[in-house]
């Protein structure tokens, strides 16, 4: 099957079965860098993540995660297949209503939402707006009442986690600036109980990303869940309990937990608070759907003995390896009979942090060669930036019968200027 779910497809298993005839053609017809997606690994891991949880029969809402990839046929497609949404900005949000989304199909999160943004998010009625501080809870309450409304809001509530991510992306530490202290959250609310701008109906919770264990979400989650449970003994009417993202993908070797697992962890934990689960995943459902394809356009000895290889790809398509050090598989699109050679597989742009990889073993690469750097669905496109004044690269969407579209065009350097005072 082409670039879709095989038959050995598991929620986990490496599932971007490359397919060298359509990536050949996508390069072909759109230059490299570029970003692939596969429709059907999308679909195939939401429906995975849809039936875990009906499986667990308890009511659950999961909300796509924009931040991981907002392409709007992305996002398009998401919605589609039936999940809800999860946005962190106003743009975000207004994505999510292009591509179809009620706002009541909206939860918005963001650890500093400007005036514009609250002010547009109150009056859009969405599901809720998961607050981040007393502040912005009482700047919604105003808000709303200058609005003639009520706003549904969510506490999101820092339960001093330990995510056991990379530090760049664990957020549940007392230290981190992300939500209100656990022990600070029921006096929070209890003062604004009488806030007659504010319905306050749930809490909210994220540890971090890619987080492969379930140890720390289901910590977070039971001391989230503690206190919804008082807080609705006091009479609060919440009535959802929003768990967050977080789950990782596989990007090298080692695993991570089944979605049954992960469902069943979680509902454990929402079952006894009687409240709605809401849960965000962004990196799971798209992150094995991706690659990003880039050509070889140099190779050259190192004085260590080894090769750099230059890819047409850098940091500016994809931070992650620059940023966290993260690591990701590349793979040469073409089979080859070539010997394996150690490579360092490096970018084109003016930073030494602009690696993918030391030491890859790769058929011996020449210039020319197509190669895919797996995994790359989620927080790939999303960040990439035009350091060098190098565009934003296309973004295509393939199909299970190999047919593609593209989703965005390559950035021109017309379009970058066009933002610039005329030359
Ligand atoms: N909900 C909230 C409130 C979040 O902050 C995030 C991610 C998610 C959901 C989705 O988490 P996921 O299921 O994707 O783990 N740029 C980093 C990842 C940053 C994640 C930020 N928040 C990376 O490339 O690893």
């Amino acid at each position: 099957m082409i670039l879709g779910v095989t038959a050995t497809d598991t929620a986990h298993a490496p599932v971007f079965a490359l397919d060298q005839a359509p990536l050949d053609r996508i390069a072909a017809a759109e230059g490299t860098p570029c970003y692939v997606y596969s429709a059907p690994v999308i679909r195939g891991r939401l429906a995975a993540l849809q039936q875990a949880f009906a499986s667990c029969a308890y009511p659950t809402a999961l909300h796509y995660a924009l931040k991981a990839n907002s392409s709007l046929g992305v996002v398009r497609l998401v919605r589609e297949a039936g999940a809800d949404a999860d946005a962190n900005s106003i743009g975000e949000i207004e994505v999510a209503l292009r591509a179809g989304f009620r706002p009541d199909q909206l939860v918005f999160t963001g650890v500093g939402k400007s005036p514009a943004e609250l002010s547009r998010a109150v009056s859009l009625d969405l599901k809720a707006i998961n607050a981040e501080s007393p502040g912005e809870l009482d700047r919604l309450d105003a808000l709303a009442r200058a609005q003639g409304r009520r706003v549904r809001v969510a506490l999101r509530v820092n339960p001093d986690v330990d995510a056991m991510s990379h530090p760049h992306i664990s957020t549940g530490l007392r230290s981190s600036k992300f939500g209100v202290p656990l022990d600070d959250a029921a006096t929070v609310l209890r003062e604004r109980r009488g806030s007659a701008g504010l319905e306050i109906i749930g809490l909210h919770v994220h540890v971090g990303s890619q987080i492969t264990s379930l140890g720390p979400l289901c910590e977070a989650a039971r001391k989230v869940a503690g206190l919804a449970v008082a807080l609705r003994a006091e009479g609060f009417a919440l009535s959802h309990l929003d768990l967050g993202g977080g789950l990782g993908i596989v990007y090298d070797t080692g695993e991570v937990p089944t979605y049954e697992a992960f469902a069943r962890a979680l509902v454990e934990v929402a079952r006894p608070t009687g409240l709605t689960l809401i849960v965000e995943p962004g990196r799971t459902l798209v992150g094995p759907a991706g690659v990003l394809l880039a050509r070889v356009i140099d190779v050259k000895p190192h004085a260590g003995g080894g090769r750099f290889v230059v890819l047409d790809a850098g940091m500016t398509e994809l931070l992650r390896p620059a940023l966290y050090g993260a690591f990701h598989r590349i793979v040469p699109v073409q089979s080859s009979t070539r010997p394996l050679v150690p490579c360092d597989v490096v970018g084109p742009v003016c930073e030494s942090s602009d690696s993918f990889g030391r030491a890859r073993d790769l058929p011996e690469p020449e210039v020319g060669d197509l190669m895919a750097i797996m995994d790359t669905g989620a927080y790939g496109a999303v960040m990439s930036n035009t350091y060098n004044r190098r565009p934003l690269p296309p973004e295509v969407l393939v199909q299970a019968d190999g047919s593609w579209r593209l989703l965005r065009r390559r950035q021109t350097i017309d379009d970058m200027l066009a933002l610039e005072e005329p030359a």
